[in-house]
């Protein structure tokens, strides 16, 4: 069948769909009935073998985020799945228990088709799990839910919409980032689940092509943080709102103890504003100057009305921030007498820090490039290329710091490896979603904001070749913000 997969164009859905299962018989489970990939759950310590077969129109490849993976079964886009043909992959499930997720990693000679792939469909969770967090009697079975944000839009048939026009529409949408109007989450809008008067596991995954969250409960009640991408932190963190960025997961434990049956309460994304882009922008628009700048850029007329059309949508109002959104309803629908409280004390294998004084610092500049996109130390996806200050040696832990030097948050996203956020240093003041920050524990993704230095340690283990680091906003990847980095 033929799909249309011109950008602007509504496209169809795309999906992963499992045919064959091998081995236990929870291996794989749907997460509802939408385009979601199913969940696939593993244990530490398995192998895992896949045939992958890709029927699309186009190569795509399988990345397995957040996983400690060989370089050659990391789905790079250096080694495309072509239509029609397969790929075998097989690794050893070493990773602490956690969720993670996998998604497609295609990037030809014109530019990337992971923000596209993705927001047609293709991606899905996959959850470790490990002795030591059983041990710990978490919520499971009905009372573990795994929660995909990912927001979208539709057209007036009811189509995904990725980047809906040409010209100044589509060139603003690639430098911020595609946003949708509507947040669904596993698939759904208007996303309920009836819950009883006893504490849940929510495990949530920001699938989003580039919308950042701030979660909070519309009770006012503390966001409790038990986990992030590698895995549970060593004690919960509570805090009024939770940010969660691209790529990146977060799992939270929440007791519905308190709520009466018959009432409902809802895990919302608050508004927020970007910080020093919000700032920037207000302040040009109130001063009449958006006009000027971009017309000095464009085509003076085009740009006044797209402007004018941009303003009217809330387009302009979504680049600076965004409204406040309701993710999902949990109606309290029964009572349950069993009061479990959650542990104070939670992981006890967390890795200290591997930094020592004579830790090698790494730096990497994010900057912008007019009408190009975004570039890291100026330089921009060049296939599996490296240059001299991007080879990294097998064993050695390192501290990289991503400097910030563009007016928009980036999402570094690290392969084949958990690292530890070491050191967040804001030079331009805090943005609204600083609060709500959890650096505690093990990443694979990390927002810096604009007018930021974050520092990660990180050490690369076992497997030498290439991996990659990018930003994980998925159109800022597409358009080149990506390199190889290389271990020997
Ligand atoms: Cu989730 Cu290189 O990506
Ligand atoms: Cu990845
Ligand atoms: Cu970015």
């Amino acid at each position: 069948d033929k799909v249309a997969i011109l950008p602007g164009a509504p496209s169809d859905v795309w999906r992963y769909t499992a045919e064959r299962i091998v081995g236990p018989e929870d291996t794989l489970t749907p997460v509802g009935e939408s385009y979601t990939g199913p969940l696939i759950r593993l244990r530490r310590g398995q192998r895992l073998r896949v045939r992958i077969d890709n029927d699309l129109p186009e190569d795509t490849t399988v990345h397995w985020h957040g996983l400690h993976v060989p370089p050659d079964v990391d789905g790079q886009p250096r080694l495309p799945i072509a239509p029609a043909t397969s790929m075998a992959v097989a690794f050893d499930v070493v990773d602490r228990a956690g969720l993670y997720w996998y998604h497609p990693h295609p990037h030809g000679p014109d530019g990337g088709r992971v923000g596209f792939q993705s927001y047609a469909g293709l991606a899905g969770p996959l959850i470790i799990n490990d002795d030591a967090e059983r041990a710990l009697e978490l919520p499971d079975g009905e009372r573990e839910l795994v929660l995909i944000l990912q927001d979208r839009t539709f057209s007036n048939g009811n189509e995904l919409q990725y980047i809906d026009d040409g010209g100044m529409g589509a060139m603003m949408t690639r430098m911020q980032g595609f946003r949708g109007e509507r947040v669904l989450v596993n698939g759904h809008p208007d996303a309920r689940r009836e819950v009883s008067t006893q504490p849940y596991r929510l495990r949530l995954l920001n699938g989003s092509n580039s919308r950042i969250y701030k979660l909070a409960w519309s009770d006012g009640r503390a966001v409790t943080v038990i986990g992030t991408d590698g895995g549970l932190l060593a004690k919960p963190e509570r805090r009024r709102s939770v940010t969660l960025a691209p790529a990146q997961r977060i799992d939270l434990w929440v007791d519905f103890g308190d709520t009466e049956p018959g009432e409902s309460v809802q895990l919302v994304s608050e508004e927020y504003q970007l910080g020093m882009m919000g700032e920037r922008m207000g302040d040009m628009m109130d001063r009449g100057m958006m006009g000027d700048r971009m017309g000095g850029m464009m085509d003076r007329g085009m740009m006044g009305d797209r402007m004018g059309e941009m303003m009217d949508r809330g387009m302009m109002r979504d680049m600076m921030g965004s409204e406040r959104l309701s993710l999902v309803t949990f109606a309290v629908v029964a009572r349950a007498n069993d009061a479990e409280t959650l542990p104070e004390r939670l992981a006890q294998d967390l890795p200290a820090s591997p930094v020592q004084a004579d830790t090698p610092v790494r730096r990497f500049e994010l900057g912008m490039r007019m009408m190009q996109g975004f570039t890291i130390n100026g330089r921009q996806m060049e296939g599996a290329t490296v240059a001299d200050d991007e080879i990294v040696r097998l064993a050695q832990t390192e501290i990289w710091e991503f400097v910030n030097n563009t007016m928009m948050p980036h999402p570094m996203h690290v392969h084949g490896l958990q690292f530890l956020v070491q050191e967040r240093i804001s030079a331009g003041g805090k943005t609204d979603l600083h609060d709500g920050i959890i650096d505690a524990g093990l990443h694979d993704t990390v927002l810096v904001f604009p007018e930021e230095r974050v520092r990660i340690a990180l050490t690369f283990k076992d497997f030498e070749g290439f991996y990659m680091y990018h930003c994980h906003t998925m159109e800022h990847e597409d358009a080149g913000m990506m390199r190889y980095f290389k271990v020997v």
